[in-house]
């Protein structure tokens, strides 16, 4: 491919660190498209005849094919990489006029556009992906609408919850993480074809028509800038590894709610594995993996930004490691949002266990400092008081509604009178059922919330389907 000048073949060590087929292979379908893009370009700038440029179409037809018949990637052709693969086959079946696709065209812009071909069929399928994560979360939540929950700050119980409020608050980073990735994928689908080398291209290009043809938004504007940067493969990687994060977290929590001391949640078998030695358990192993992979895809963020900070223009070298770095993400973002969708399905709340815990632990201290208020006692007042009734509810060893009628009324005073209708409103139903607002856990505002969720994703899946 660049033989003339040199005198010799690379020495084996130098082409086990340049060669790059074993990897770029998958980009061969996207080479195959942006070629045959090119030969109408190149065709329309009168370089093709138009017989040239239907035979070379139709030899890359069959290259195509013979890509697809393919198991694995055909190292024993010697080609370098996909791109050479694809000349040499195309040669091979329309003869030297396969050297003419070449015309104008560098390698520089043509893996540049592969690339970004590639990550945005990618992003849309992790999108689809996202959704179906997020629809296993509404339907748990809606499977226990009613099921009350501890919530946590500090992992010291707070105040009750309901379960289907915590599992819309992972729809919710969930939502925010398709924006980010959509936000990505939309700076991706630029076109740097016909930007050669790093100059632009001397030939009579049409680089509108051709970034249509490829079905981008447009040409990328600057030749320097279309062959030199990555950072769409740096925004895809960092919009992944948020949202890797976010699965981490849920998987964490999902891990804490099976063990024993929890106990809040049930996992299906089949996302589970047992041990070789102690007949009684039952692991998490699908949901540690989960957590395990947000710190590989927060490393290679790290990893590919570390890559490109001190390039300078216009292509190098390195920019050849973008791909193993957003293949590599791309495919386990994909493992972990399929592995959680699954996983969440089998999950069950067992609802006593969630509710005795919520019961426990002073979660309702907050009511009871709001029933004070509304007895007009000033807030950080209630404060104290309800502090000092917890503390006397510990030394006892009871709940804080278990406290008798004169010892509630001696450390709170304002509730003289008012125990037969305060008591009933420090239970969860009426802790929970108090937190009205817009975004807080009552029951209204949580059946609305799952209504919204499963409308957005209807929409969603509008979107998605309208644009395929
Ligand atoms: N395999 C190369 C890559 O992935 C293709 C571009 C080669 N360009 C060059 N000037 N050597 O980046």
């Amino acid at each position: 491919m660049w033989g003339g000048r040199f005198e010799g073949g690379p020495d084996p060590l130098f082409r086990a660190v340049n060669d790059s087929l074993p990897v770029d292979w998958r980009l061969v379908e996207e080479d195959i498209a942006g070629s045959v893009a090119w030969s109408r370009a190149i065709e329309r700038a009168g370089i093709l005849s138009a017989d040239e440029g239907s035979r070379v179409r139709e030899g890359l037809a069959a290259v195509l094919e013979e890509a697809r018949s393919l198991q694995a990637p055909p190292i024993e052709s010697g080609a370098e990489d996909v791109h050479t693969w694809v000349e040499q086959r195309l040669t091979a079946v329309v003869g030297p006029l396969g050297k003419k696709l070449h015309t104008g065209r560098s390698r520089n812009d043509q893996v540049a556009t592969d690339l970004r071909l590639w990550v945005r069929r990618a992003i849309d399928e992790r999108l689809a992906e996202v959704r179906a994560a997020q629809a296993s979360l509404v339907s748990l939540g809606e499977r226990h609408e009613i099921v009350i929950l501890p919530g946590y700050t500090h992992l010291q119980r707070a105040q009750p919850v309901l379960a289907a409020h915590w599992a819309l608050a992972y729809f919710e980073m969930l939502e925010r993480d398709a924006e980010r990735l959509a936000d990505a994928r939309a700076r991706t689908n630029w076109c740097p074809l016909g930007c050669g080398a790093l100059a632009g291209t001397g030939f009579a290009i049409d680089r509108e028509a051709l970034a249509q043809e490829l079905g981008f938004f447009g040409p990328c504007l600057n030749s320097l800038d279309a062959v030199a940067d990555r950072d769409f493969v740096l925004e895809t990687i960092n919009a992944s590894a948020a949202c890797a994060i976010h699965l981490s977290k849920l998987a964490e929590e999902l891990i804490s709610f099976c063990s024993g001391e929890f106990g809040f949640v049930t996992l299906t078998d089949s996302m589970t594995s047992g041990s070789s030695l102690m007949p009684q358990k039952k692991n998490p192993d699908a949901l540690e993996l989960m957590r395990a992979k947000a710190g590989l895809l927060i490393g290679r963020q790290a990893g590919f930004a570390a890559v490109l900070k001190g390039l300078p223009l216009a292509y190098n070298k390195d920019l050849q490691e973008d791909k193993r770095a957003v293949f590599e993400t791309l495919d386990e973002l994909s493992l972990v949002l399929r592995v959680a969708s699954r996983v969440l399905d089998g999950v069950s709340f067992v609802e006593e266990r969630c509710r005795t815990a919520a019961a426990q632990g002073y979660s309702n201290a907050t009511d009871l400092a709001d029933e004070l208020v509304s007895l007009g006692v000033a807030f950080r007042e209630a404060h104290e008081q309800v502090g000092r009734a917890v503390r006397a509810a510990i030394a006892k060893g009871v709940a804080l509604e278990e406290l008798g009628d004169a010892e509630l009324v001696g450390i709170c005073p304002a509730l003289d009178g008012e125990l037969e209708r305060v008591r009933p409103r420090l239970t969860l139903e009426a802790s929970v059922g108090r937190r009205v607002a817009l975004g807080g856990s009552s029951p209204e505002r949580v059946k609305e919330a799952l209504l919204r969720a499963r409308e957005a994703l209807g929409r969603a899946q509008e979107e998605a389907g309208s644009e395929a």
